[in-house]
């Protein structure tokens, strides 16, 4: 399956003409893990409000600090299309929807679809966030079947996983994400997990400013590649692991300083553009 992120996140400086050199680059660069920085802006944006971040991130984005880290930005559904048209000639940022149905088409008032979010060009789906498995009643089941759907697709996942407040005070919380990952991944491919990104982020982080710690965050990040590597092997090793939950500026770098921390999924933070800008900057150093 191609890889989406060949489009719009393909950083080889090498010319076609040279071949041989560009298949070990590339086999190379299939070998490194990707940084990644992800916005999420949840229902946040009115149209003209999304354009103008986009175009400001545009402006003022240095692309020689942001290197090989890769950006995402993941809009409300109504920004997609025109985002990502904004975002089509940008090697090294690209769009994710927020949500999809499992099902291609059909009588599913109010829902799109995997292969609507491919028509238009977008690169990945956020799959299995707290706030729709709390507000919408998503369970793993449910979200394996729309991975399923987003990779038939040839999108990316990003498949968000995290305990409660509750389950980390009870000592639960290395069981309760390792059952969310198991569940969610287990009738998945080494192939299909070359396109799966994983975001650790405790609910309790989310939105409350209280940020998990470095060791709290690592310890987890750590636990979930051993399970990784359990369900797909070596090719784990490949998959990028994002924290999400109160990422800001100022605690964004010593969070990403973490071997196991690949990059972040940011909610309020990604909404200005100031603040995202110096998150995408920590990961890049
Ligand atoms: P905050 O960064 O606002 O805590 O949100 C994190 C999140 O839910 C990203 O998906």
């Amino acid at each position: 399956m191609a890889l989406p992120f060949a489009k719009s996140l393909c950083f080889c400086p090498i010319t076609a003409s040279n071949c041989l050199a560009l298949n070990q680059i590339q086999n190379h660069l299939e070998m490194v893990r990707k940084k990644i920085v992800a916005g999420n802006w949840k229902m946040n944006k009115s149209y003209d409000e999304g354009i103008a971040l986009v175009e400001q991130l545009l402006d003022e984005l240095d692309m020689d600090k942001v290197g090989e880290t890769h950006v995402i930005i993941s809009p409300p559904s109504v920004l997609l299309q025109p985002i990502t048209e904004l975002l089509m000639f940008t090697p090294g940022i690209a769009v994710a929807a927020q949500n999809c149905h499992q099902e291609e088409s059909g009588a599913y008032t109010g829902e799109i679809s995997a292969r609507m979010i491919k028509s238009i060009d977008a690169d990945a789906v956020i799959l299995g966030h707290s706030e729709r498995r709390e507000y919408f009643k998503e369970d793993d089941s449910l979200i394996a079947k729309k991975m399923k759907a987003v990779l038939a697709n040839e999108l990316m996942v990003i498949y968000c996983c995290g305990e409660s407040f509750e389950e980390r005070k009870t000592g639960n919380h290395i069981a309760v994400v390792e059952k969310q990952l198991r569940t969610a991944l287990a009738d998945f491919s080494t192939k299909d997990a070359e396109n799966i990104i994983v975001a650790y982020e405790p609910v309790w982080a989310i939105g409350t400013g209280e940020v998990a710690t470095v060791q709290q965050a690592g310890e987890m990040h750590t636990h979930i590649r051993k399970v990784l590597a359990d369900i797909f092997g070596d090719t784990s090793q490949n998959m990028s692991i994002l924290y999400g939950g109160s990422v800001k500026p100022d605690n964004a770098a010593e969070l990403f300083a973490h071997p196991d921390i690949d990059g972040g999924l940011i909610g309020g933070a990604s909404l200005k553009s100031n603040d995202f800008m110096s998150i995408i900057y920590a990961l890049s150093k």
